[in-house]
């Protein structure tokens, strides 16, 4: 699809990947949506990317997946590329907790079940455009299980069942395509607890979107 001219909207572009997705969707002539929980980080990623738009939500609610579609369909109905990039993930060792289920339901909430509320919240809207996308922003843990992330290779497992089985869906539209982005190690806050410092840098995941 055309990288050029599209309205983007990024859930968690306030930093780290969703960020520097942003940054370089912008200056490739792209308008830009950005989201994240805290407003202030929002704002202050705002200043990054003259001309785009922030809409504050935190992705685990329902309510705000709810009101962060409306407020696109409404007021920004140019929007034809969604990326679901906001995550969750904890790093810990399962014989040091005693709550791995409550980690493991935060984490399937946010990296699963919310991509697809959303995605089903905004796919009628999506497919009246002549050109749009849905981007998941999977991970390379889809493919093996790590020690100190034991509960989070799986819900990007299931991201990735969900993203085949939704382009199954959509084949045949040939308006909508959907795409799924793998990062290896990236140097973000997020992965800041398992040595994320040697990871490649989120500029690198941005530079591979598309191109
Ligand atoms: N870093 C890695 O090594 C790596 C590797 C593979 C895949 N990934 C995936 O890449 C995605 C982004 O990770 P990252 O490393 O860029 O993380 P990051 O640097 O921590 O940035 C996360 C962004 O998402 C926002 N966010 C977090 N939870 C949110 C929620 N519930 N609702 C809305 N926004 C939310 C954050 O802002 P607020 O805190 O203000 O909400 C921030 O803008 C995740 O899905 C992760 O699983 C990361």
């Amino acid at each position: 699809m055309q990288t050029k001219g599209n309205t983007v909207f990024i859930t968690g572009g306030s930093a780290g990947i969703g960020l520097a997705i942003a940054k370089k969707l912008a200056a490739e002539g792209n308008s830009i949506i950005i989201n994240g929980r805290d407003e202030e980080r929002l704002q202050n990623a705002l200043k990054e990317l003259p001309g785009a738009v922030g809409i504050q939500g935190d992705f685990a609610s329902e309510a705000d997946r709810i009101r962060v579609a409306d407020e696109l369909k409404n007021y920004h109905s140019d929007v034809n590329i969604i990326i679901n990039n906001a995550g969750a993930a904890f790093a810990y060792l399962l014989s040091e907790t005693a709550n791995a289920h409550e980690k493991a339901k935060i984490e399937m909430n946010v990296n699963y079940i919310a991509i697809i509320h959303f995605t089903e919240l905004m796919m009628p809207h999506l497919l009246e455009k002549e050109a749009a996308a849905v981007v998941n922003i999977s991970s390379l843990a889809v493919y093996g299980s790590h020690k100190f992330l034991p509960t989070y290779g799986a819900t990007k497992a299931a991201l990735h069942s969900y993203t085949m089985a939704l382009r199954y869906t959509y084949e045949e539209q040939k308006n909508v395509q959907i795409y799924e982005v793998y990062p290896p190690l990236v140097n973000t806050e997020f992965s800041a607890e398992i040595g994320g410092a040697d990871g490649i840098p989120a500029s690198e995941v941005a530079d591979e979107l598309f191109w």
